[in-house]
């Protein structure tokens, strides 16, 4: 099974680790400070979820990124070469008001995290739902809650989504970074925060 890894800690970070949590499933944790202060979102979690630096968490086959959108590129600097390895980016290009809007000037925010992640086959999503949505049973209504997913490589596409319906969401393929990513990206998207179940 592959190994997972997230850096970040915060809102998504901690909303992911509680999905792998109640599935049991394996996770390394990481923020800016270090291991000693995660304990809180450790204790919450349980025992599949251990804390770990930042280059314990980036060494996985799947690695989770969820900081701040000024923080991203220096989450990413540093760290040993991705050989390939996934990377889920859960990032938008956004900060809380009355911080002011972010310029990429017009890109997809994922394409600019391949940039500084050379090497990583980047995933984007679990970013498009409101971090409380996130963490609930994605079993709703009956169906599963939907996760949007995009990517230009297949096969790692193929690994998130296995990961996706492991944890019971219902994934959906939206394509490429270029277009698809911008489907759900904020600000802007037009699929963004809405709360979407698949029913049967
Ligand atoms: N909040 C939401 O509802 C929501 C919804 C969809 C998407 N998103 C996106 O998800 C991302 C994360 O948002 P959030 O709300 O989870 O943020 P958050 O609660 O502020 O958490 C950010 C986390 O990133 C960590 N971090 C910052 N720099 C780091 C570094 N260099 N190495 C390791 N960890 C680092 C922080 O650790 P320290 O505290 O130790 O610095 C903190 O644990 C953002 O890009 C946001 O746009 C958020």
């Amino acid at each position: 099974m592959q190994s997972i890894g997230i850096i970040g800690a915060g809102y998504i970070g901690g909303a992911i680790a509680a999905r792998l949590a109640a599935k049991g499933i394996a996770a390394t944790i990481a923020n800016s400070r270090g291991p000693q202060t995660l304990s809180e979102i450790i204790a919450r979690t349980g025992p599949s979820i251990v804390a770990g630096t930042r280059e314990q968490a980036a060494s996985k086959d799947i690695v989770f990124l969820a900081v701040n959108w000024p923080k991203v590129e220096a989450a990413l600097a540093g760290l040993p070469d991705w050989n390939g390895r996934i990377l889920i980016d859960t990032n938008n290009p956004m900060q809380r008001p009355p911080l002011p809007p972010i310029d990429v000037a017009g890109r997809a925010s994922t394409a600019i995290v391949q940039e500084w992640a050379p090497g990583a086959r980047v995933v984007k999503a679990f970013n498009h739902h409101y971090f409380k949505n996130l963490e609930k049973d994605p079993g709703e209504a009956g169906g599963r809650r939907v996760l949007f997913y995009a990517g230009d490589n297949e096969a790692a596409k193929i690994d998130v989504a296995a990961l996706i319906e492991r944890l019971g969401f219902f994934g959906i393929d939206m394509g490429d970074v270029e277009h698809g990513s911008r489907l759900f990206q904020s600000p802007g998207g037009p699929l963004i925060a809405h709360d979407l179940v698949k029913i049967g």
